[in-house]
C-alpha cells in the first residue's frame, strides 16, 4: 500500500506533519511519498498540479491532502491558481463521492453558535457529488451576449449538467451509507426551478426503490439551508450535487462549532481515495504553529478505514482524539474558558501519547 502525502500551502504543511506522525506511531506496513501541490507546486514547478504530483497521486492507494491556496495567488490566471490542483485531482482520479461528516463532539457543544440542545449529539453525513454539476459542465466561458437583457454586452456562462448514471452512482453511495447509520436520506435539489435537479430528484427516487429500508425525503436547497440551522438533528445522510454540497457542507461544519475538527474523504469507483480536512489553508495563521491538526488526523483515520482496510487502527486514532479532547487540551479554534490551550505540535504529540497508552489500544 502506498500513500501520497500532499501537504500543500498555508497551515497544510503543519497539520499534515502531525497526521504523518500519528500514522508512523501505528507501525503499519505502508509506504509514504510526499509531493508539492497548490501554490507550493506553482512556486517550484510553475503549475499547481505538476505531472509528477498527479502521477504519484494516481499510482497511490490513497492521498493524504492538507490544504491549498493563498490570497497572493488570486491574481494568477485561473488555470494556475492553487484551487485548480484540487479540481484537477478530483477530475483526474474520478473522485465523485465526497463524504463530509459534521459531528458535534460532546466536549465541544459550547463552541457551536447554535443553542447546545440543537447540536448536542449532532451527527450528519453530507455526501456531495464531486465531479459533475456546474463545477465541470461544458461549455463555459466569456463571450458577447447575443440575447438576454443586454445584447452586445460582455457575459460569462457556466453549464449545470448531470447525467443519469452520475446521479445514480452517488445516490447508491448515499443509500448504502445510510444503511450503516440511521437509514434516512435527504436528497437536496432545486427541482422547482432547474431541469438538472428535476432529473436528480427523479433518479434518486428511482434508486431509492432499491432501498425500501431507508427513508428518503427531498428538500429544496433553500429550505435545506434553513432546516440545517433550525433543526439540524432532523438530518442523517444528506446527498446533493457539487455546488449545493459545497455550500451546505460549510454551513453544516460550522454547526459543530469547529471546522478544525472535521475530516473528509473523496472516493472513486475503485475505492481509491483522497483524504483532507474540511477546512482550508488559513494563510492568516500559517507558520505560527497554532492550527488545529485534528481534522487532518481524523482524515488519516478515515483513510485507514475506507481505503487501507485498517479499521482497528482507525478506531485507535479516533479514540485517542476523544481522549485528548476529554483531557481538556484545545487549539485556539476550539478553546474555551477552563481548557488548556496548546499548539499544533503539542496537539499531535498528545494524540500520539494517547495512542501509545494501553488504555486506548484496547
Ligand atoms: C471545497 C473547496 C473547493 C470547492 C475549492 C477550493 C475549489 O471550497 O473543497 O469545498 O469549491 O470544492
Ligand atoms: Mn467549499
Amino acid at each position: 500500500m502506498k500513500i501520497a502525502i500532499l501537504p500543500g500551502d498555508g497551515i497544510g504543511t503543519e497539520i499534515v506533519a502531525e497526521a504523518v506522525k500519528v500514522l508512523n506511531v501505528l507501525d503499519l506496513k505502508f509506504e509514504m511519498e510526499t509531493a508539492l501541490v497548490g501554490g507550493a507546486a506553482y512556486e517550484a514547478h510553475g503549475h499547481p498540479l505538476p505531472e509528477s504530483t498527479l502521477k504519484l497521486a494516481k499510482e497511490a492507494d490513497a492521498v493524504l491532502f492538507g490544504a491549498v491556496g493563498d490570497w497572493k495567488y488570486d491574481k494568477l490566471d485561473r488555470p494556475l491558481r492553487p484551487e485548480q490542483a484540487v479540481l484537477g485531482l478530483r477530475k483526474n482520479l474520478g473522485l465523485f463521492a465526497n463524504f463530509r461528516p459534521a459531528i458535534c463532539y460532546d466536549e465541544l457543544v459550547s463552541a457551536s453558535s447554535l443553542k447546545p440542545e440543537l447540536v448536542a449529539g449532532l451527527d450528519i453525513l453530507i455526501i456531495r457529488e464531486l465531479t459533475g454539476d456546474i463545477y465541470f459542465g461544458q461549455p463555459r466561458g466569456r463571450r458577447t451576449a447575443l440575447d438576454g437583457h443586454f445584447p452586445g454586452a460582455e457575459e460569462a456562462f457556466d453549464t449545470m449538467r448531470y447525467s443519469r448514471p452520475e446521479i445514480e452512482r452517488i445516490a447508491r453511495v448515499a443509500f448504502e451509507a445510510a444503511r450503516k447509520r440511521n437509514k434516512h436520506v435527504t436528497s437536496v435539489d432545486k427541482a422547482n426551478v432547474l431541469e438538472t435537479f428535476q432529473l436528480w430528484k427523479d433518479v434518486v427516487t428511482e434508486v431509492g426503490k432499491d432501498y425500501p429500508d431507508v427513508t428518503l425525503d427531498h428538500m429544496y436547497v433553500d429550505n435545506a439551508a434553513m432546516q440545517l440551522v433550525k433543526q439540524p438533528k432532523f438530518f442523517d445522510v444528506v446527498v446533493t450535487g457539487n455546488m449545493f454540497g459545497d455550500i451546505l457542507s460549510d454551513e453544516a461544519a460550522m454547526l459543530t462549532g469547529s471546522i478544525g475538527m472535521l475530516p473528509s474523504a473523496s472516493l472513486n469507483a475503485s475505492g481509491q481515495g483522497l483524504y483532507e480536512p474540511s477546512h482550508g489553508s488559513a494563510p492568516d495563521i500559517a507558520g505560527k504553529g497554532v492550527a488545529n491538526p485534528l481534522a487532518t488526523i481524523l482524515s488519516a483515520a478515515m483513510m485507514l478505514r475506507f481505503t487501507l482496510n485498517q479499521p482497528d487502527a482507525a478506531g485507535r486514532i479516533e479514540r485517542a482524539v476523544k481522549h485528548v479532547l476529554a483531557s481538556g487540551l484545545r487549539t485556539g479554534d476550539i478553546w474555551s474558558e477552563g481548557s488548556t490551550r496548546v499548539g499544533t505540535r503539542e496537539m499531535g504529540d498528545a494524540v500520539v501519547a494517547a495512542i501509545t497508552t494501553t488504555k486506548i489500544t484496547k
